[in-house]
């Protein structure tokens, strides 16, 4: 048994997550700590929101809130969404809880006695109509890269290019628009990822277990050149900078970190978070000296994260000095788009995780979008390729093949698992392609291959309904009882298979369909099982509700409308 530490980029407070933003991390971070779970590992799943910065203070001001009463209710909006959604969070925590600003504060008194941090007198957007600065956020206009209007000062949307606000073309305020600005001078923070690019480069050179998509675009921005980064801002919402001492910083009163220094120092200070709700150890899974030497440490997030988590981060955590965990495997992922253009909350255009089970269950999402899912390249979601995937898929394959051999074994076995008769040819090939395609699931999900990982798990749930329309149980029971009841236990045990093999996706049907047939045990198979024994003679099946309804031609036609489509 493996101690298995995972953590999923934390959600910006600002509003709720588009599928979007769940299909390229939580969602899979989820899939995979139940994989992971049930093959019997000790599992930590860490996720929280990312409740500072401009971010934060932006949507609370639309929202016409005071930031924390704005944090507050959409931290428990995005709670109560993820369990919706079945994200198994072992702890959702949140950034601007005590631990992370500790935990920041401490980082930063680290960095400064180790000699990586220097204060400067620096040059930044200053708004006169708005009387302030204007970090990140505050600040849009035209990406000195690519052109793109509307680029935020701290990233391009379009390019993907991390920004000053500085460097923008045609700037102008995200508050009032104003375009009344001037460049200041104001004092920060700067941490000297110069200095810290060799220990980055040899620490990258020792981590193969990275996928490339995340390797590359970390070896990117080393071989581009690390710069020296401010992390503090001119902002009042945030984890305060103070002295070596604890005490108020002179000359930095009133400013705080900045929102990338803090945000991934919650991944520690959630896991703190949950040790005060649970009792448990945060160290032993954080602290090499202190246990955490055989944790395997595993990030998923969007690509857009990678340089955060591969060096700003990793320069806060190797400049430190100190002993701490850091990542062993970084899944990545790509775009999902709506039709042809991007998910947009603005533009109010996709679906957002609160509508989308005002539709369905969360079961029917989490399948499109994790089959499906933006995995090696940008994905679109499209109504049709929804409905399409949801009816043959869940409906047709994987509901169509419980309910049919359950409802035969009622009508012509009085719901009774049969006994008699002896596994015959058939019986030995299906085995052993079943075996074959729960040795390449497992491989798959192994490798967090997630969409070919599902395609294996539909594969397995194909090969019940062929073994079924050959095997054809109605047929046989009209001149041999013995072989129709051979073959009514084989389906019955593929039930209680694919109920397990369904849980890390499916995780409110996969206990659905075990019950059908009694089976409670969803675990993840082992390589060396009988993967026909659960389901014994004399058991008593149920016909369940229906599994998975098809989505209907109309409903399509009322969702397009609803959410707008293809334009
Ligand atoms: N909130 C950021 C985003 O949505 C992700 C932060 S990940 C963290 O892009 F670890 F750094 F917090
Ligand atoms: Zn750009």
């Amino acid at each position: 048994m493996a101690r298995i530490l995972i953590t999923s980029a934390l959600p910006y407070i600002n509003g709720i997550k588009h599928l979007g933003n769940l299909a390229g991390s939580m969602l899979p971070a989820d899939v995979w700590a139940r994989f992971k779970r049930g093959q019997g590992h000790d599992v930590l799943y860490v996720c929280a929101t990312d409740e500072h910065g401009t971010p934060a203070e932006l949507a609370a001001a639309a929202a016409g809130q005071d930031v924390q009463t704005y944090c507050d209710e959409q931290h428990e909006v995005q709670k109560a969404a993820g369990q919706a959604f079945g994200l198994s969070f072992d702890v959702f925590g949140r950034s601007s809880k005590a631990p992370n600003r500790r935990l920041t504060q401490h980082f930063a008194a680290v960095l400064e006695q180790n000699g990586l941090i220097e204060e400067r007198v620096d040059r930044m957007v200053y708004s006169i109509d708005d009387a302030r600065f204007l970090p990140d956020r505050y600040v849009e206009g035209t990406c000195p890269h690519c052109g793109h209007v509307g680029a935020r000062g701290d990233q391009c949307d379009n390019c993907g290019r991390l920004l000053d606000p500085t460097d923008l073309i045609d700037p102008y305020s995200a508050i009032s628009g104003s375009r009344n600005l001037e460049v200041r001078d104001t004092r920060h923070l700067y941490l000297l990822q110069t200095k810290l690019e060799q220990p980055i480069r040899d620490w990258i050179d020792s981590r193969q277990g990275w996928q490339p998509l995340a390797r590359s675009i970390a070896l990117k921005h080393l071989d581009e050149g690390l710069i020296d980064r401010g992390i503090t801002r001119d902002l009042k919402w945030g984890v305060p900078v103070v002295g070596p001492d604890g005490g108020p910083r002179p000359g930095m009163e009133g400013k705080v970190f900045y929102v990338w220094f803090d945000a991934p120092i919650e991944y520690i200070g959630a896991t703190e978070e949950w040790a005060e709700a649970t009792g448990g150890d945060w160290r032993s899974w954080w602290r090499l000296d202190e246990g955490a030497d055989d944790v395997r440490y595993v990030q998923f997030m969007g690509k857009d994260n990678v340089a955060f988590h591969t060096v700003s981060f990793p320069a806060t955590i190797l400049g430190s000095g100190e002993p701490w965990k850091t990542v062993d495997q970084l899944k990545a992922f790509n775009w999902l788009n709506w039709y042809g253009g991007k998910f947009s909350t603005s533009q109010k255009r996709g679906v957002f995780m609160d509508q989308a089970l005002e539709l369905l269950p969360a079961d029917y999402w989490r399948w499109f979008l994790t089959a499906y899912g933006p995995e090696h390249s940008d994905a679109a979601f499209t109504w049709e390729q929804f409905q399409s995937a949801t009816n043959k898929d869940l409906a047709d394959v994987l509901g169509n093949f419980v309910n049919r051999i359950v409802k035969f074994t009622e009508s012509k076995f009085d719901g009774v698992v049969p006994d008699g008769g002896e596994p015959g040819p058939l019986e030995t090939k299906l085995t052993a392609d079943v075996a074959a395609a729960v040795a390449e699931a497992t491989a798959l999900f192994e490798a967090m291959e997630f969409r070919k990982a599902a395609a294996a798990v539909r594969a397995a749930w194909v090969l019940g309904n062929e073994y079924l329309q050959e095997a054809a149980p109605w047929t046989a029971l009209k001149t041999d009882r013995d072989r129709a009841a051979v073959v009514v236990r084989t389906a019955l045990n593929l039930i209680a298979l694919f109920a397990r093999l369904s849980a890390p996706i499916l995780p409110f049907t996969a206990p659905r369909i075990g019950e059908t047939v009694g089976a409670a045990d969803l675990s993840w198979p082992a390589s060396d099982e009988d993967l026909f024994a659960a389901v014994a003679p004399g058991a008593v099946v149920a016909a369940p509700q229906v599994l998975f309804a098809k989505i209907e031609d109309a409903q399509v036609a009322e969702w397009a409308d609803r959410f707008g489509g293809a334009e």
